[in-house]
C-alpha cells in the first residue's frame, strides 16, 4: 500500500560531483516489493516548489527499516534536498510504481544491467536481488565524465562492471551501447536517458528487455495524467499508459519511447 510518511534522514553524503546518497528510515520499507520502484519527495514546506520530486529506491534494508536513494543535484528541488541532513524529517510518498521483474531470469542465466547517469541507482538493488537468486550479473554503466562516476566498487561486488564515459576521462570512451554489443546475455534491464533506451530497444528487439522510463510527474499515483505515454500494438490502435502507476518499468515495445 502507498503511504505518505515523515521519514527520518539517517545520512546524506556527496559521493561524486553533485551526486548525493541519501539514507532514510521509513515504516513503508516493508511494502517495497521490486527493485526499480520509486518514491515521491516533498522537498519544502513552503508552496514553492509545490510538486514532489520522483527519486528511485537504490537499495533496501528491511531489517533496519531503511532505504537509500542516489540523486543528482540539478534544479531547485534537488538543490533543497541536498541541503538536508541527519535527523531531519522528509515528507515521502511511497513505494510507487512497478519495478523490474526479477523472475524473468533463472538461476544460472545471465542478466545484463545497463545504466546511464542517474539511471544507474535502481540497478543496484536489482543486481543484489538477481545475484541472491543465482543469476550471473554483468553491469555496463555510462557517465559523462570521471567526476560523475559513482558506485563502481559497489557494483563490482556483484559481477563484472564496465564503465564508459562520453569524454573518455575514465573507463572506455563512448556510450554503453559500444560495450554491450560485445556481451552475451539472457535478459537485459536498463534505466537511463531516453536516447540510450531507444538505441537499446532498437538493437535488441529480438531479446528479452525491460526499460525504466523517466517522465515528468505530477501526482505520482495515477491521478493527474501528467506522465502518460503512448502504447501501440498496431499502428492505428494507439492507447496510453501512465509511467507512474503502470511503470516506470515496461517490457521493450510495450510503450512508444
Ligand atoms: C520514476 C523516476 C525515477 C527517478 N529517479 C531518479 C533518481 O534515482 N535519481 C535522480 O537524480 N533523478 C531521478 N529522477 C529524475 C528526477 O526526478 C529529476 O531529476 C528531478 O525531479 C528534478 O528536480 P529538480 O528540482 O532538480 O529540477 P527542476 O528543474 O526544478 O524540476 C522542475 C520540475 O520538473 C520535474 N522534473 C525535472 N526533470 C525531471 C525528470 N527527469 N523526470 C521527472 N520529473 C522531472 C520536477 O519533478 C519538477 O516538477 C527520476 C525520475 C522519475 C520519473
Ligand atoms: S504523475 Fe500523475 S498520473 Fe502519473
Amino acid at each position: 500500500m502507498i503511504k505518505k510518511e515523515l521519514c527520518k534522514i539517517i545520512s546524506q553524503k556527496e559521493i561524486a560531483q553533485d551526486i548525493f546518497q541519501l539514507n532514510v528510515e521509513a515504516d513503508f520499507v516493508n511494502e517495497i516489493n521490486a527493485p526499480g520502484q520509486f518514491v515521491h519527495i516533498r522537498v519544502a514546506k513552503a508552496l514553492d516548489p509545490l510538486l514532489r520530486r520522483p527519486i528511485s529506491i537504490s537499495s533496501v534494508d528491511k531489517r533496519n527499516s531503511q532505504f537509500t536513494m542516489i540523486y543528482r543535484k540539478e534544479g531547485k528541488g534537488t538543490t533543497l534536498l541536498a541541503e538536508k541532513g541527519p535527523g531531519m524529517l522528509l515528507d515521502i510518498l511511497g513505494p510507487l510504481g512497478n519495478g523490474f521483474p526479477v523472475n524473468e531470469v533463472k538461476a544460472g542465466e545471465t542478466a545484463l544491467l545497463v545504466g546511464g547517469g542517474i539511471g544507474v541507482p535502481p540497478l543496484y538493488e536489482l543486481s543484489k536481488q538477481l545475484t541472491a537468486k543465482g543469476v550471473k550479473v554483468i553491469h555496463v554503466l555510462g557517465f559523462q565524465t570521471e567526476s560523475a562516476v559513482f558506485y563502481e566498487k559497489e557494483f563490482l561486488e556483484y559481477g563484472d562492471t564496465y564503465i564508459t564515459t562520453v569524454d573518455g576521462s575514465y573507463g572506455k570512451k563512448g556510450f554503453v551501447t559500444d560495450v554491450i554489443k560485445e556481451l552475451d546475455f539472457d535478459c537485459l534491464y536498463t534505466c537511463g536517458p531516453t536516447p540510450m533506451l531507444k538505441a537499446i530497444e532498437k538493437q535488441y528487439s529480438h531479446k528479452k528487455v525491460f526499460l525504466s522510463l523517466e517522465e515528468r510527474m505530477g501526482c505520482g499515483v495515477g491521478a493527474c495524467f501528467a506522465c502518460v505515454c503512448k502504447t501501440s500494438n498496431e499502428l492505428d490502435d494507439v492507447s496510453y499508459k501512465k509511467v507512474c502507476s503502470d511503470g516506470p518499468v515496461f517490457r521493450a515495445g510495450e510503450v512508444l519511447i
